[in-house]
């Protein structure tokens, strides 16, 4: 899933970017260009490190609806 439309950077290579260290915004700015133009990224962005850091394992930018 795109999370920067700007740059077209998914989700999967910022968790890789994390994996391989990043552990803030400003990192994952200068290793990927996130949140680099408009910023509108950022929260989402940030949500994926603060999930990393939690080692929240199942976290989700979405919520399952109740069925
Ligand atoms: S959506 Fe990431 S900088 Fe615009």
């Amino acid at each position: 899933m795109y999370i920067c439309l700007c740059r077209g950077i998914t989700d999967s290579q910022i968790q890789s970017a994390i994996k391989n260290g990043a552990q803030t915004l400003s990192q994952l700015r200068k290793n990927l260009g996130v949140a680099g133009q408009c910023g509108k990224c950022a929260c989402s962005a940030q949500e994926l490190l603060d999930a990393a850091k939690n080692n929240n394992q199942n976290h989700s930018l979405f919520y399952a609806l109740a069925s």
